[in-house]
C-alpha cells in the first residue's frame, strides 16, 4: 500500500505540545541570578503537570553572550553560567524519563567571533579556516550593502585591518556568519548534530534558517529593493543551494534518525515555504513563519482582528494539502502574548491570556507555547534605555540616535515590542525576584509576580495555568484537534474568530471572543445540538440558537450527533 504524503498522515512531531524554556529567566539554581541547567531540572514536574509533550530550550551552549547564546564559541560544551555536560545529561534524562522530547535550537547560520574557527579564519588570508566564513578583500573595495539586524549601523560587513578584508555578519559584529558553501562546514555542522541526536535531542529548531544560503557574489540589490522582511529574505537569504543542503542535511543526518527539525522563518512567499516541509521533498520536516507575530507590527500600524484571521487562515488554506506548519503567538523575540494580541490590562488580562491559550491549542499545526503564557505574564514595558538588556535595543537605539529620529516614538515602539518584554523572569511565587532567583535577576522582575505567580495559580482552580492545563489534556486526547481540517466560519465576524475542525464524523467549532464587550454569534445549524469540551468562563449563554459571549471568551463546542 502506499504510503501518504499528505499532511494529514500521522507523525510523531505534528502530535507534539512544545514548550518553549528561555533558561535564563526560568529558573536559578545557584543565586547568581541567571537561569541554569539545574533550575530547569527542579522544575521537570512542573513542566510534565502542564500536558506538554516537547521542550524546545533556547541556546546552552558556551558563548560569550553578546546575543544570550545565540553566538557559539562552542558547540560541545554548556555555557558555564548554565552548567555543565552532566546537569545537561541529568536534564535530558528527566525529560525522557516523563516521556517529553527534547528539542535544541542549533545556531550554525553564524559563530560567535570568539569560536576557534573565526579566531583562525581571521589570523590570515591563508589559514584553513579563512573559507568557513564570508570575507571580502579591501583591495576590491567596499563590498556591496547588506543589512545587520542588530549592527549599530545597520551594515553586515565589518572592516577588520588584520587581514584587511570585511567579514558578513547579518546579526551583531561578534556573530559572523557561515560560509555554508564550504562543504567542511557542513561537515563539521553534522558532526555537531550528530553528537547531540547521541546525546538524547530529539529535534533541532533551526535558527535564522533561511539565510544559510545567499548569493556569495553579493550583488547590489535590484532595482526597487525595498528594506523590509519578504525583500530582506529574498535578497539576504532563500539562496540557490539552500534546498541542496538541507538535502544534505537530511540525507546525512534527520534520515538517520528518529529527529525533526523545524525552520525559523518560511522565506517569503508559500511556495517558499512549501519547498522546505512537503513530505516528498525530504528536507524538513516543520516550519513556523512569522506573519503571525507580525500583522499590525509597530505602534503606528495596529492590527485588526480580520488582519488576525486573515493570516493565520492564509497559512492553513496553503498547507491544508500538503506539509505542515508551527503555530505560535509569542518567543523570546517577540513581546508577550497578552500584550500582542489580548489585553493585559487587569479586568481582562486573564480571560485574554485563556482565550489565545485556547486559540494555540486548538489550532492546526504544532503548537509552540512560550514559558510564562500558561500564567499569562505580560509585558514589562520599560521606559529607559538603561533597563534593556537586549543588544537589538540598544543597538538600535543607537541607530536611531545617529539617524535623528523621533526618539519619544522610538522609545514607545521599543517599550512595546521590545525582545525584553519576553524575557523577564518566570514568576513562582510572590517571594522576592519572583522566586526565580535568590538573587537580583539579570533582568528585572515584572511587578506584577505578586498576583500574577505559579504558587497563587497553582491553588485557584479558574486560573490561567489550570486551564492551559485541561486545554493541553483536551488536545492530547482528541486527534481532530491536530489532524482535524481546519475551516473558518462567519469570516466577517469583527468581534469573534470562529473556526471548525473536522476529522472523520467529528465536528468541532471553536469560538474566540477578541473584544472586551459582549458579542453574539450565530451557531451554524449542524452545531446546534452540541458539548461543550472548552470554555473559560462557568457559562455558555445561549439564545434561539445564538451564543452570547462575554470580553474574551473561549468556548470549544463538538457537535453532538
Ligand atoms: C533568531 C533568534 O530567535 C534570535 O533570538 C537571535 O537573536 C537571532 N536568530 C540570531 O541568532
Amino acid at each position: 500500500m502506499a504510503i501518504s504524503k499528505n499532511s494529514s498522515s500521522k507523525k510523531w512531531w505534528k502530535e507534539q505540545i512544545i514548550y518553549q524554556i528561555y533558561p535564563r529567566s526560568f529558573f536559578d539554581s545557584d543565586g547568581d541570578g541567571i537561569g541554569d541547567l539545574k533550575g530547569i531540572i527542579e522544575k521537570l514536574d512542573y513542566i510534565k503537570s502542564l500536558g506538554v509533550t516537547a521542550v524546545w530550550v533556547n541556546p546552552f551552549y558556551a558563548s560569550p553572550n553578546d546575543d544570550n547564546g545565540y553566538d557559539i564559541s562552542d558547540y560541545r560544551k554548556i555555557m558555564d553560567e548554565f552548567g555543565n555536560m552532566d546537569d545537561f545529561d541529568e536534564m535530558i534524562k528527566g525529560f525522557h524519563d516523563r516521556d517529553i522530547k527534547f528539542v535544541m535550537d542549533l545556531v550554525v547560520n553564524h559563530t560567535s567571533d570568539e569560536h576557534e574557527w573565526f579566531k583562525q579564519s581571521r589570523s590570515s588570508r591563508y589559514n584553513l579556516y579563512r573559507d568557513y566564513y564570508h570575507w571580502w578583500p579591501a583591495e576590491k573595495g567596499k563590498p556591496n550593502h547588506r543589512f545587520s539586524y542588530f549592527d549599530e549601523k545597520g551594515d553586515a560587513w565589518k572592516y577588520d585591518a588584520h587581514t584587511d578584508a570585511y567579514y558578513l555578519h547579518y546579526f551583531s559584529a561578534k556573530q559572523p556568519d557561515l560560509n555554508w558553501e564550504n562543504p567542511e562546514v557542513r561537515r563539521e555542522i553534522y558532526d555537531i548534530m550528530h553528537f547531540w541526536v547521541r546525546k538524547g535531542v530529539d529535534g533541532f529548531r533551526l535558527d535564522a534558517f533561511q539565510f544559510i544560503s545567499k548569493d556569495t557574489s553579493f550583488p547590489p540589490f535590484p532595482k526597487g529593493y525595498q528594506n523590509n522582511v519578504v525583500d530582506v529574505i529574498k535578497h539576504h537569504g532563500m539562496g540557490p543551494t539552500l534546498h541542496d543542503h538541507i538535502r544534505e542535511m537530511n540525507k546525512e543526518v534527520l534520515s538517520k534518525y528518529e529527529v525533526f527539525a523545524v525552520s525559523e522563518g518560511a522565506g517569503s512567499s508559500f511556495e517558499d515555504a512549501h519547498s522546505l516541509v512537503d513530505e516528498d521533498r525530504n528536507e524538513l520536516q516543520m516550519v513556523y513563519h512569522f506573519e503571525g507575530v507580525e500583522v499590525g507590527n509597530g505602534l503606528d500600524d495596529p492590527h485588526t482582528l480580520a488582519d488576525f484571521k486573515q493570516v493565520h487562515s492564509k497559512w492553513e488554506e496553503s498547507f491544508k494539502d500538503k506539509g505542515w506548519i508551527s503555530i505560535f503567538l509569542a518567543n523570546h523575540d517577540v513581546p508577550r502574548m497578552v500584550s500582542r494580541f489580548g489585553n493585559d490590562s487587569d479586568e481582562f488580562r486573564v480571560a485574554s491570556s485563556k482565550m489565545l491559550n485556547t486559540f494555540l491549542l486548538t489550532m492546526r499545526g504544532t503548537p509552540y507555547c512560550y514559558f510564562g503564557d500558561e500564567l499569562g505574564m505580560k509585558n514589562i514595558y520599560f521606559q529607559h534605555i538603561n533597563e534593556y538588556q537586549d543588544i537589538a535595543a540598544k543597538n538600535g537605539y543607537k541607530k536611531a540616535l545617529s539617524e535623528g529620529r523621533d526618539m519619544k516614538k522610538f522609545m514607545q515602539n521599543l517599550s512595546f515590542y521590545s525582545r525584553d518584554n519576553s524575557r523577564t523572569p518566570m514568576q513562582w511565587d510572590n517571594s522576592e525576584h519572583a522566586g526565580f532567583s535568590s538573587d537580583s535577576p539579570w533582568i528585572a522582575v515584572n511587578q506584577d509576580y505578586k498576583e500574577v505567580n505559579v504558587a497563587a495559580q497553582e491553588t485557584c482552580p479558574d486560573s490561567v495555568l489550570n486551564h492551559f492545563r485541561k486545554l493541553t489534556s483536551l488536545r492530547t486526547n482528541n486527534p481532530v484537534l491536530i489532524y482535524g481540517t481546519y475551516q473558518q466560519v462567519d469570516k466577517d465576524n469583527p468581534e469573534v474568530y470562529a473556526y471548525s475542525r473536522t476529522l472523520d464524523n467529528q465536528v468541532w467549532l471553536v469560538l474566540l471572543s477578541f473584544v472586551e464587550t459582549d458579542s453574539t454569534f450565530q451557531l451554524p445549524d449542524n452545531m446546534q445540538s452540541f458539548e461543550i469540551q472548552g470554555n473559560n468562563y462557568s457559562e455558555l449563554h445561549i439564545n434561539d440558537g445564538r451564543a452570547k459571549l462575554k470580553a474574551y471568551q473561549a468556548v470549544v463546542l463538538s457537535q453532538k450527533s
